[in-house]
């Protein structure tokens, strides 16, 4: 397979259009076949759900090319299983699991030309993604749907790629006690879309937020999940039910504990905690564990110890266990890794 002309190792996280995307549509009650086609446009009435109510969510997962040349992906059952979840919280039909990461292997199978090389730094990123499509004009769920998954080849999420960011305490809340905080709703991320640009614009790369209720426990940022290491080399990460359950945070407290020996904890974490941790980690699909090197809140910076020019030493080991893992130079736990 010939691969496209791409510059791998210069990609940011960006979309590119590919050839073939899968597209299934629910009507009277259920899922047609699904299809993969070429068109990248979505055709849908003015009124449709989605556009009128936000009616839609999304996963995010990648494929990777193994040092030995295979491609893979990295537990899509669970993205599968997390999109049931939004799914059911959304009324909207759920898509069954096996379909799910069927239709993920047949994206990356279509679109092999686009997967980058290993070793290039680049993976193809699949996004599966749900939504209410016939018109509703009062409110109430629609009753057509479609799925769809498209792939797009990234480089880092962040600029810079493994330099430690710089994040601040928002003044915006990301989820409502009792709302959609551990889903992956689109709504999440349109009202995250103002706190991220303001954040940008005064020279912070992510928001840290806080829980809704109190203000004193950490949550997660936009896109990410949080991991803290304690100067006795302990890992840990919020428990909160209004977080993005992380597929990511939940393979590394496994990795953690299992190849690395070290002891995790997964609970409330308080804000005042967080100037005595050594390291600090925003960990997901998209940003895999990029390392925080100062938080600021209201002026006040706290700076990590493992400070602003690399990754401290528990999250680098976290780091390369799980791209190693991922990328078939470490061998994984039974189910992780799906050859294509
Ligand atoms: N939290 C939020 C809000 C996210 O959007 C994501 C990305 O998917 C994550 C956490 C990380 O989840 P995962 O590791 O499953 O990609
Ligand atoms: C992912 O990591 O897959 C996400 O969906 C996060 C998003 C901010 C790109």
């Amino acid at each position: 397979m010939e691969k496209k002309n791409i510059d791998w190792g210069n990609l940011g996280f960006a979309y590119m259009e590919t050839d073939k995307r899968y597209v299934s549509n629910y009507k009277n009650g259920k899922w047609d076949e699904g299809a993969l086609i070429s068109d990248a446009a979505v055709t849908i009435s003015e009124c449709a759900c989605v556009l009128q109510y936000a009616q839609t969510c999304f996963e995010g997962l990648k494929a990777y090319t193994t040092e030995d040349g295979h491609i893979v992906t990295f537990r899509p059952d669970l993205n599968a299983e997390r999109m049931v979840s939004s799914a059911k919280r959304l009324e909207m039909p759920v898509f069954p699991k096996e379909r799910f990461v069927d239709a993920v292997a047949k994206v990356v199978e279509a679109n092999e030309a686009y997967v980058p090389p290993f070793g290039s730094g680049a993976t193809l990123y699949l996004r599966p993604y749900m939504f209410g499509s016939n018109a509703v004009i009062g409110v109430k769920p629609a009753d057509e749907f479609q799925f769809r998954i498209f792939c797009t080849p990234v480089g880092p999420y962040f600029k810079g790629g493994v330099k430690p960011l710089t994040i601040r305490v928002s003044d915006f809340d990301r989820a409502a006690p009792c709302g959609t905080g551990d889903i992956k709703a689109g709504l999440n991320y349109a009202m995250s879309l103002h706190a991220i640009v303001s954040a940008h614009q005064e020279g912070y790369d992510e928001n840290m937020y806080l829980d809704p209720k109190t203000r004193t426990k950490v949550e997660e940022t936009g896109g990410a999940n949080f991991l803290f290491v304690t100067k006795d080399n302990k890992v840990v990460t919020p428990k909160s039910d209004s977080i993005l359950p992380s597929i990511t945070r939940r393979s590394l407290i496994y990795v953690a504990k299992e190849y690395l020996g070290l002891e995790v904890e997964e609970r409330e974490v308080f804000f005042d905690e967080v100037k005595d941790f050594a390291e600090c980690g925003l960990c997901g699909t998209a940003a895999v564990i990029s390392p925080v090197g100062k938080i600021v809140d209201h002026g006040k910076e706290i700076c990590l110890p493992s400070g602003m020019t690399e990754m401290g030493t528990v999250t680098k080991k976290l780091y390369d266990t799980l791209t190693g893992i991922q990328m078939g130079r470490i061998e994984a736990p039974e189910g992780w890794i799906k050859v294509i």
